[in-house]
């Protein structure tokens, strides 16, 4: 696929997903920038590579990084709303600032990167919102309460955005299972035996592996691309079969 002279803006661009993304638009040809509250390792110095300190989930920082994106590649063709955070806990056990922390970040982020990124694809008459939402949008387990509630609005959020800009503009929720990430290897990192829960997440996959990051971004590359052209509003799972098995049912 071909994305010369196309913009990308991506959010949690830094690491994971995020950086996939980034690498795999950078090599399609694309101008590629990468909204994250943390520094950028990859260490590309292109004219088309530009890294944005914005914490997604303010205003402020949202509007002022389309402004910078805009004066620098003067269009936004694709924003891939991937930045997002995971917490633990059940309803009892999450604090009110924790709770409007994780719907900041994973949540009111992609609303305001959507306002700020769609009035520039209406001007073109055309765009692709990505939304990157989670088995979590349609399954859950035990204490994600804030998360899994975040990941399942947004797959109202994509319908919405797909049915006020159409035929315009498409939006689309890509819903990852587990995916060989940072965010991934810190989770697992807090149990007393990390390996045996590495164990399980590749056991709950019908694939019996986990996913890598490379594997979604190039779903979602392709998601952006006018091949996917009919596709809009929908949550599209890549999650190596978890989920569509009654538990225990395939071991
Ligand atoms: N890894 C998985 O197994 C998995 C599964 C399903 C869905 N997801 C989703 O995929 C997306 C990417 O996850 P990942 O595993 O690559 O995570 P990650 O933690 O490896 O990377 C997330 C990136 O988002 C950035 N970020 C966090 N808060 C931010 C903020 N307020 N503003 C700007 N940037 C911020 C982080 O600095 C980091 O660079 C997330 O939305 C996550 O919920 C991940």
């Amino acid at each position: 696929m071909n994305y010369q002279n196309k913009t990308v803006v991506i959010t949690g661009a830094a690491k994971g997903i995020g950086a996939a993304c980034a690498k795999l638009f950078f090599d399609a040809g694309a101008n590629v920038a990468l909204l994250d509250v943390a520094d950028d390792t990859s260490l590309i110095n292109d004219k088309r590579w530009l890294n944005i300190h914005c914490d997604v989930s303010s205003e402020t920082q949202v509007k002022d990084a389309f402004e910078q994106v805009i004066q620098h590649f003067h269009s936004v063709d694709y924003l891939v709303n991937n930045a997002g955070i995971q917490r633990y806990g059940s309803v009892t056990e999450t604090s009110v600032d924790e709770w409007d922390l994780v719907m900041n970040v994973n949540l009111k982020s992609l609303f305001l990167c959507a306002k700020y990124a769609i009035p520039s694809m209406l001007e073109n008459k055309k765009g692709v919102v990505i939304n990157i939402a989670s088995v979590q949008s349609f399954v859950s387990q035990e204490k994600v309460a804030a998360y899994t509630t975040a990941k399942s609005a947004i797959l109202g959020l994509t319908r919405s955005i797909a049915v006020d800009y159409a035929p315009h503009v498409r939006c689309v929720a890509v819903c990852p299972g587990t995916i060989d990430t940072p965010m991934l290897r810190d989770a697992i990192a807090l149990s007393p035996d990390p390996d045996a829960v590495m164990q399980e997440c590749i056991d709950m996959h019908l694939t019996k592996r986990i996913g890598t990051a490379e594997e979604v971004a190039e779903l979602v590359m392709f998601l952006c691309d006018d091949k996917a052209s009919f596709i809009t509003g929908q949550a599209i799972r890549i999650d190596g079969g978890l989920g569509i098995t009654i538990q225990g049912s395939k071991k």
